[in-house]
C-alpha cells in the first residue's frame, strides 16, 4: 500500500471520486483467468494456476454486483475481459443480465477472439455493442510460436464475424515485441485499414507472470509512430483524447484511425477512469494497484447493497496518482494481466 488515505476528507457523494479529482466510470470485470492460447508474453506453456472454482463469483454473484455499479456508483460502461471471456459458461447471460440495468451502460469485450465466430451473434442479442480483439501478428507460423497454438485463421474468423453481427468498430489491440513481431506495424495497420477494423498497438507493460519485463526490450510508442511512418502518412487525429488511453493518428488523412496506448513512456493516469474487478471478486483501483478489497467474502456473508457500495468507494478513494511504472521504488503487482484483466 503506498499509504492509507483518510476516508473522512471523502466528499459524500454517490460516484467513485478520488483525491485526485478523477471520477471512475468504467468497469473492467475479469470472468476467467483462463485462457485457450499461451501468449508467450502472458502466460507459460504449461498455464498458470487457475483459480479455483469456488472462488469465482457465480452469474448471481457478478449480477448483484454489476448492479451496485451501474446503478449506485455510477458505472456508465462495463468491459469484460479474462484471462479469456469467451470461456465464461454463461457469458450471454452475464451481458443480457447487464443489459437489463438502468441507465443502461455500454457493454464491450476484450477477447482472443478464438470462438468468436460461433458466438459473434448470440453476444449481439444479448446486448454487447463493442468488442476488442486480440492479434499481433498476421503471419500463420508466427501467432502459432507467439500463442503457443495454431489457430490465426479462427481469429481472422471472428473477427470478419464480430463486424458482420454489427459490432461497431471492431478494434484490434496488437502488442509489438522486439525481435518477435516489431516488423509487423505497418502490415498490422494495412490489414486492419483494408478491413475497416481500427487498430490500436499497446504498448508492452510490466504485468507478465514471469516477472521478465524489460523496458529495454519494450517496443516503445515512438518507435511504433516510426515504423507506421515508413508506410503511411500520420496526422493527429482532432477530437479530444478524454478519458481514451489511445492517442490517436489518422491514417493518411482518414477516415482510418490508428491508436497508440503508450501506458509506459506516456502515462494516461490522470485522466484515468476506471475501476477493476477480479474473476474471484476482488476489487483493484488500478491494473498496478499492491492492494485489493475482497468484495466477495462480504457478498456471502450476508453484506448489503449498501455496504458494499461504500467499500468500493474507500477503494477507489484510496487510488495512487499514476502507476509508478517509471519510479525507481516499482513493484509489478503479484497478479498477472490475465488474472487482473486486461
Ligand atoms: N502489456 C500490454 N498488453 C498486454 N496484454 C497482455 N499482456 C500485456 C502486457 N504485459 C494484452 C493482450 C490483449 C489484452 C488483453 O492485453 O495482448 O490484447
Ligand atoms: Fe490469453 Fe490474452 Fe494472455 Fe494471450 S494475452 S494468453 S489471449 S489472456
Amino acid at each position: 500500500m503506498r499509504g492509507t488515505p483518510d476516508a473522512s476528507t471523502r466528499p459524500n457523494t454517490p460516484g467513485l471520486v478520488d483525491r485526485f479529482g478523477r471520477v471512475a466510470t468504467d468497469l473492467r470485470v475479469s470472468l476467467t483467468d483462463r485462457c485457450n492460447l499461451r501468449c508467450t508474453y502472458c502466460m507459460p506453456a504449461e498455464g498458470l494456476d487457475w483459480l479455483p472454482q469456488p472462488e469465482v463469483l457465480s452469474d448471481d454473484e457478478l449480477a448483484r454486483l454489476l448492479a451496485i455499479a451501474v446503478t449506485r456508483l455510477g458505472v456508465t460502461d462495463v468491459r469484460f475481459t479474462g484471462g479469456e471471456p469467451l470461456l465464461r459458461r454463461g457469458l450471454e447471460d452475464v451481458i443480457s443480465a447487464t443489459a437489463a440495468l438502468r441507465p443502461r451502460p455500454k457493454i464491450s469485450m476484450t477477447t482472443n477472439g478464438l470462438s468468436l465466430a460461433r458466438r459473434a451473434d448470440s453476444l449481439v442479442a444479448a446486448g454487447l455493442n463493442r468488442v476488442n480483439v486480440s492479434l499481433d501478428t498476421l503471419d500463420r507460423a508466427r501467432f502459432h510460436e507467439l500463442t503457443r497454438r495454431d489457430r490465426l485463421h479462427d481469429v481472422f474468423e471472428g473477427m470478419a464475424a464480430a463486424r458482420a453481427a454489427g459490432l461497431d468498430p471492431v478494434k484490434v489491440n496488437s502488442v509489438l515485441l522486439r525481435g518477435v513481431n516489431e516488423d509487423e506495424a505497418v502490415p498490422l495497420l494495412r490489414f486492419a485499414v483494408e478491413n475497416g477494423y481500427q487498430l490500436r498497438f499497446i504498448e508492452q507493460m510490466p504485468l507478465d507472470p514471469q516477472h521478465g519485463w524489460d523496458r529495454t526490450s519494450m517496443v516503445t510508442a515512438a518507435e511504433i509512430l516510426d515504423s507506421l511512418a515508413t508506410g503511411f502518412t500520420l496526422t493527429p487525429e482532432p477530437a479530444a483524447r478524454g478519458g481514451a488511453p489511445a492517442e490517436r493518428w489518422l491514417v493518411d488523412g482518414g477516415p482510418a484511425v490508428v491508436g497508440v496506448i503508450a501506458s509506459v513512456t506516456r502515462p494516461f493516469c490522470a485522466a484515468c477512469d476506471r475501476t477493476r474487478l477480479t474473476a474471484d471478486g476482488q476489487l483493484r483501483n488500478c491494473l498496478f494497484s499492491q492492494s485489493e478489497t475482497d468484495l466477495r467474502a462480504p457478498l456471502r456473508s450476508g453484506a448489503s447493497d449498501d455496504e458494499i457500495a461504500d467499500m468500493w468507494r474507500a477503494t477507489m478513494w484510496a487510488k495512487a496518482a499514476g502507476h509508478g511504472i517509471n519510479d525507481a521504488g516499482f513493484h509489478q503487482p503479484d497478479r498477472p494481466m490475465s488474472a487482473i484483466g486486461g
